[in-house]
């Protein structure tokens, strides 16, 4: 028996960070950028400050993307908001800030862009970031507006955000199945009310993508860099397409084709 798919009113283009390596990741200049590459959909890392502000930041330590040191959720957002988050990349955005998620969501809001975050807590922090959140876009995301997307690899993470914004819609992302068939962690997404799963993209086959929908749930991936790869993903049907190349894809110009 299959099941209605879920609701799914995004586009199929999702740009990976802002802008993939192109610019400084889950900066303002580089969802700034993706949105010149024609992009309508961004992912984004999102995780505590010490005093429970949501942040973007994908690592759990400073080092690799900021002149911090240490649990990037250690410190005050006063104390994110000091740190230089563009040198690493280049001199050109040397300076950048590690935006709140909140400035990211209310410019998508003020764009009319879509927005997916990645739940991404710092460790031990799962189902207090999930609940954080939901309870941000309770706040300021209209009900009348498409609702952002949740994602996370971390199910209490998903749990969190689903008890306090059940109708967000949530997708479980998956880098190696737990079973070696998915069907353990499809059953996990299916216990959580999600819309998608969200696979490493080698992990989809035609089989796979029929269970999923036959399901109901929704086929994303991540993170697709190479034209073989999306083709591939839109042959065997799939709906979502996660990418740093928003330089190679041109959402405007390929629509489904590549
Ligand atoms: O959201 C998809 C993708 O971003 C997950 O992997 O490590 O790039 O956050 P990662
Ligand atoms: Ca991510």
């Amino acid at each position: 028996m299959t099941t209605a798919l879920k609701p799914w009113p995004y586009p199929r283009w999702v740009a990976h960070r802002g802008a993939g390596k192109l610019a400084p990741e889950n900066t303002m200049s580089a969802f700034r950028l993706g949105a010149q590459h024609g992009y309508r959909f961004f992912e984004c890392d999102a995780k505590l400050s010490s005093d429970g502000v949501l942040f973007l930041m994908h690592d759990a330590t400073l080092e690799r993307t900021t002149n911090g040191r240490g649990i990037g959720g250690a410190l005050t957002m006063g104390e994110i908001a000091q740190l230089d988050a563009g040198s690493w990349h280049s001199r050109a955005y040397a300076g950048e800030q590690l935006p709140t998620l909140e400035a990211l969501a209310r410019w998508c809001l003020a764009n009319h862009l879509h927005l997916n975050v990645e739940i991404k807590p710092t460790p031990g922090q799962d189902e207090e970031t999930g609940r954080a959140c939901g309870e941000l876009m309770n706040r300021i995301w209209p009900q009348a507006a498409v609702q952002p997307l949740f994602t996370s690899f971390k199910p209490e993470a998903l749990k969190g955000a689903r008890d306090v914004a059940p109708h967000i819609p949530r997708g479980l992302l998956v880098d190696r199945f737990s079973d070696g068939t998915g069907d353990a962690d499809l059953k996990i997404a299916l216990g959580l009310d999600c819309s998608a799963l969200v696979l490493n993209h080698a992990l989809w086959d035609a089989a796979l993508v029929t269970r999923v929908h036959g399901a109901g749930l929704r086929c994303s991936s991540y993170t697709v860099n190479d034209p073989w790869a999306a083709q591939r993903l839109i042959d065997l049907g799939t709906d979502g397409i996660i990418t740093d190349r928003v330089d190679l894809f041109s959402p405007a110009q390929i629509g489904s084709q590549l």
